[in-house]
């Protein structure tokens, strides 16, 4: 959601002509995009923003001075903080006014500035974009969540949930078949929440548009319906991979998280998208060392992730964040235990992720290319169908489909040769 919020504000500057530029030493501004979801994410903000205080504003810009913005969740959380802290920060905006950040960045030239809303007033979706490749395209249809998993400091950041309207979203998706892209990803903290029931009713919509490639993040276990389960057999589009965040095998610590399902729930759903398509890829988010967790509540979500089998899990160490009710939750836990549990789980992970490729070796897959490889530019690298990262030796393909003979499946990618 950030890196889409990063691309509609892009897209607005651009729009009002001016430049994005490689380097902070070339840039009369600066925005910071943030996010707060994990302690490390929130100290590397600040960190960052401090450190570039010394650079020096370029020879011929127009500014006095180079003007740093922090926006997304840290800016809506701090506020004024931010200014206090970090002396070099000029601009604080939330995640419900990102259209309003031309207005500020002009009222910095004088002073500085801190705006933060409640509630949005309207979608941020009307602003234009300035999408980071052509065959690719995130198109938002909700904001916000009312989970309020207890960990968890996104409802208080982002707010409550608004979809919007069905017909907006698919205007838009048109708009991006016509200028070419290829893949679209439906976008939302929690899709499967869609307009109190409408999700299965919107895929099709999309479905019909005729994208290549079609999908959807994030979904909660607790809302996900069983004809969104079966739209992976029946949408063209639809991809064959699907993100599901458990976050723990326990069910003690799951009802302690408020995730509202159990772990029987939980694989009861994968027994479910198995049927309907036995090849779909899985993958989830997990919390290690949520207060209170035993060994045993350990060991419960070690077995799931064996069983389950994922293709990708995003492992975190949990992160206290203030104003959260798990924050309150006293642990004893020490930290070593915690790392190593971790750790454990992180293996399990990579054996898992590198046997299930293997059912791969041989085939002959679709691949949307996305450009070069950063560490060998005679590589080619992109995607399957099911989320696999391909590498291939070639030139100059981003953006097409190419039909791929997998010859090699690693843990975390598979190589081939373009038929
Ligand atoms: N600590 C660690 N991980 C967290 N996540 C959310 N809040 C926390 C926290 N306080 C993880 C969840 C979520 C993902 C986006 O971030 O696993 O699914
Ligand atoms: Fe956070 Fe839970 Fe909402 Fe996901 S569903 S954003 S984990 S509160």
């Amino acid at each position: 959601m950030n890196k889409h919020d990063s691309e509609r504000i892009a897209g607005m500057l651009e729009s009002l002509g001016n430049l994005e530029v490689g380097t902070i030493e070339e840039s009369d501004v600066v925005i910071y995009m943030t996010c707060c979801v994990r302690e490390a994410a929130d100290v590397r903000l600040y960190g960052q923003a401090a450190s570039i205080k010394n650079i020096p504003l370029r020879k011929n810009s127009p500014f006095d001075k180079r003007i740093v913005c922090v926006g997304g969740c840290i800016g809506q959380r701090d506020g004024n903080t931010l200014i206090d802290k970090v002396s070099n920060i000029n601009v604080v905006f939330g995640t419900h006014n990102i259209g309003n950040l031309p207005a500020l960045i002009d009222k910095a030239k004088d002073d500085n500035v801190v705006e933060i809303l409640e509630r949005s007033e309207n979608f941020p979706t009307d602003l234009p974009t300035k999408r980071d490749n052509f065959w690719a395209a995130w198109l938002p249809i909700m904001i916000g969540c009312n989970n309020f998993c207890s960990y968890c400091i996104v409802p208080y950041v982002r707010g409550r949930e608004k979809s919007r309207p069905m017909q907006d979203i698919i205007d838009e998706a048109i708009q991006y078949k016509e200028q070419g892209v290829k893949e679209l990803t439906l976008l939302g903290q929690n899709v499967n929440s869609y307009d109190h029931g409408k999700f299965y009713e919107l895929l099709c919509e999309i479905d019909k548009i005729g994208f290549d490639r079609l999908r959807f993040a994030t979904s909660h276990p607790k809302d996900i319906s069983d004809n969104v389960i079966k739209a992976f057999g029946t949408l063209k589009s639809l991809q064959p991979q699907l993100h599901l965040p458990v976050q723990s095998g326990s069910n003690r610590i799951l009802k302690e998280m408020n995730r509202r399902y159990t772990a029987e729930h939980y694989l009861g759903l994968i027994d479910k998208l198995r049927n309907v398509n036995p090849d779909i890829a899985l993958s989830t988010d997990i919390i290690v060392g949520f207060p209170g967790e035993s060994e045993d509540d350990f060991m419960d979500t070690y077995n799931l992730i064996d069983k389950v089998g994922y293709t990708q899990v995003f492992s975190f160490i949990y992160s206290r964040r203030e104003g959260t009710p798990a924050a309150k939750i006293p642990d004893d836990t020490p930290k070593e235990v915690i790392q190593d549990r971790f750790n454990r789980l992180v293996d399990l992970i990579a054996k898992r992720a590198y046997e299930i490729n293997q059912k791969d070796k041989d085939t002959i897959v679709d691949v949307l290319f996305e450009g070069e490889s950063k560490k060998d530019k005679s590589i080619q690298t992109g995607k399957t169908p099911k989320g696999q990262t391909v590498h291939v030796k070639g030139k100059n393909l981003a953006g097409q489909i190419k039909k791929v003979q997998i010859d090699e499946c690693k843990t975390w990618y598979l190589t081939g040769q373009i038929l």
